[in-house]
């Protein structure tokens, strides 16, 4: 029998089963017709779309059908600023970008210090401050285009979001909250204000919105579906990514409280060895001899897995490895080390961009063309926030 999974905002446990979720959750498959049209559209189909680790979508053929029809439609995701950011958190970014190249379209990205203040007991303003500025570096080091991108941290944007919070504010009832997010008598009531404002940037635009991000966060986008239309604003679109699997199993996701699970973007190249030497999951078999007769299993193999996820982007390279690990020829000390040094050059360009990053953070916040309209005429003007 399948195990027990559990998929909320704020955990995930257990080996998910994709499939069922997107019954659970009421989300649609991303079908290969569904991918021919955005390779037809794009040119060319990127590589988490490719592999299927985008998996689900919300009105994603709509949104097709808007930039087909010249009504073109504008693409929002975000970050929780509780620590540093793991290579799994870049997986959103990364499309996000992408799209962003392919389709030409305005990209806004919430840091939501307020969430992180109100949902992590041990973390002050202060550090939320500077993990949301920390973590800005990563994501801009991504390569957003700086006139057609707007980075908000939410406790410094707040005044250009509450007009629209407290009309979505008003259209959440508590019963909804509670059923949603699970919420409980000793919630803090920060925490059950803030689907509101997850909601906000969705209304941005008087066009549809498509969200990438991992399926954890699809409980806002439910509720935000229920409500946009009664403002006279389309019902979001999300496209949905799989969780990278932690390092040490396929069950759960990579998780920042717990660093053998994970790889983070400043983790250094011996960090990076020793992490995937030690807690790397392997398919293997516990001797060479026995290897070499029976061959590894990469279909639980977290090696295999990251590699196939995102790190090893030529397809026919990939086959081959699968080919030879299954057969024995390659061993699992070959495969992590051909993973090490993957990772490793992907640090280490991400480390450069990240530097460069500390330049260029005042346009994507303040300077750029699409944040310097959003400080100075914000998102909406008074009759948008009157109407409804
Ligand atoms: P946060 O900081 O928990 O996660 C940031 C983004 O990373 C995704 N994610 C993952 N993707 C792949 N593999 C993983 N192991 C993994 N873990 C997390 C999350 O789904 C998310 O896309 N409340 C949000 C912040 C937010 C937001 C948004 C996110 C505000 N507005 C709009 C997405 C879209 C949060 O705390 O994300």
């Amino acid at each position: 029998m399948a195990e027990e999974f559990v998929v909320t905002p704020w955990e995930v446990r257990g080996r998910v089963d994709y499939d069922k979720l997107i019954n659970i959750f009421g989300t649609q498959p991303i079908t290969r017709e569904l991918l021919d049209r955005i390779e037809g559209l794009a040119g060319e189909l990127h590589v988490l779309l490719r592999r299927g680790v985008f998996f689900s979508h919300r009105d994603l053929d709509l949104v097709l059908d808007d930039y087909a029809g010249g009504r073109g439609f504008f693409l929002y995701t975000g970050r929780g600023p509780s620590g540093p950011m793991h290579i799994g958190h870049l997986i959103p970014f990364i499309l996000t970008k992408w799209l962003q190249d392919r389709f030409r379209v305005n990209v806004y990205i919430m840091i939501t210090d307020d969430e992180k203040y109100w949902d992590e007991p041990g973390m002050s303003i202060r550090d939320v401050r500077r993990w949301a500025y920390e973590n800005t570096l990563d994501i801009i080091a991504v390569g957003f285009d700086p006139d057609r991108t707007f980075v908000f941290h939410d406790i410094e944007y707040i005044g250009k979001l509450y007009p629209m919070a407290v009309k979505v504010a008003k259209r959440i009832n508590f019963n909804t909250a509670k059923a949603v997010f699970g919420f409980t008598g000793s919630t803090n009531i920060g925490l059950i204000f803030y689907p509101a404002l997850q909601v906000v940037p969705t209304l941005f635009e008087k066009r549809r919105c498509l969200i990438p991000a991992a399926i954890d966060q699809d409980p806002y986008w439910r509720i935000q579906r229920d409500m946009a239309e009664s403002l006279g604003y389309y019902k979001t679109a999300a496209i949905h990514s799989k969780f990278m699997p932690p390092l040490t199993g396929l069950e759960g996701k990579m998780s920042t409280s717990k660093p053998e699970t994970a790889i983070f973007l400043h983790d250094d190249p011996k960090t990076v060895r020793f992490k995937i030497m030690r807690y790397a999951f392997s398919g293997g078999q516990p001797t060479v001899e026995l290897h070499r007769r029976l061959g590894g299993n990469p279909d639980v193999d977290v090696s295999f897995q990251w590699l196939k996820i995102y790190f090893e982007q030529d397809d026919a390279k990939l086959k081959k490895i699968e080919d030879d690990y299954r057969s024995g020829r390659m061993l699992t000390g070959e495969l992590k080390e051909y993973l090490v040094e993957k990772i490793n050059e992907f640090l280490e360009e991400h480390r450069v961009k990240r530097e460069e990053a500390r330049k260029l953070i005042n346009l994507y916040m303040y300077d750029g063309e699409l944040a310097r309209r959003m400080w100075k005429e914000g998102p909406w003007s008074l009759e948008e926030i009157e109407e409804k």
